[in-house]
């Protein structure tokens, strides 16, 4: 039976923020399945990098999916502006919202998947209410803020138990790591239950963006068991 196929989300966060529009163009042509945005505002974590504007100048260069990853405080302001930028599914921090299911409930009205992220430490438990009604589950394996940070090996039983929380009671929830994610770990994270791998800095360290991106696919084939 075919392997239902692992989706490749790069991170732009680790491009070159004077040719975003050549890196986008440069993952799409890698195989990159979706583009994922990195969005931080300073506060909720220690750096600050874009916003919905840089959702809308890439929308018309790009027809993948853009997976716009909240790391803002009160996402519930700027949820709308990234929905109307062109984003695909808008992920928030558990941690940013002491309403997340009136979040979750604003970014489906609005047309977006859903996605909701845990750093570190934040127990599954706190998902456990509302995992039917989102789309993706991103488990954070580095502390939310920078790209080309060490994966965090904790976290691997992490992806395990979410995974069978997912099979068990949310079948159609995707599994996204985030964080650390290389060719050398890329089929390990599958194995474990990632259904969404995103990976920045191993993406673009490589010679070209599109190298990056091939060298996790390739990975991903490679050590078949
Ligand atoms: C970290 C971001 C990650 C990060 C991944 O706060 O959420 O998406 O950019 O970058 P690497 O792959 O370099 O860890
Ligand atoms: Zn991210």
């Amino acid at each position: 039976m075919q392997e239902p196929k692992v989706v490749i989300a790069p991170s732009i966060l680790s491009a070159d923020f004077g040719a975003m529009r050549e890196a986008v163009l440069a993952l799409h042509d890698g195989g990159a399945d979706w583009i994922h945005f990195d969005v931080m505002d300073g506060h909720f974590v220690p750096n600050l990098t874009f916003g919905a504007p840089m959702v809308a100048a890439l929308r018309p260069h790009c027809n993948l999916p853009f997976d716009v990853h909240l790391m803002i405080e009160h996402p519930e302001r700027l949820i709308p502006d990234f929905a109307a930028a062109g984003a695909n599914g808008i992920t928030v921090h558990a941690e940013a919202c002491v309403h997340l299911h009136r979040v979750i409930q604003q970014i489906r009205e609005l047309g977006c998947s859903v996605g909701v992220a845990l750093n570190p430490h934040t127990p599954l438990e706190i998902v456990r209410h509302i995992l039917p009604a989102i789309d993706l589950l991103l488990i954070m394996t580095v502390n939310p803020g920078f790209g080309g940070q060490a994966f965090i090996e904790l976290m691997k039983p992490k992806i395990v138990e979410a995974r069978l929380i997912i099979e068990r009671s949310a079948p159609h929830v995707l599994l996204q790591v985030d964080g650390g994610v290389s060719p050398e770990n890329a089929r390990e994270l599958t194995e474990l239950g990632a259904h969404v791998l995103v990976a920045g800095s191993s993406v673009f360290s490589a010679p070209t963006p599109q190298e990056g991106v091939r060298a996790l696919r390739f990975a991903l084939m490679s050590q078949k068991a």
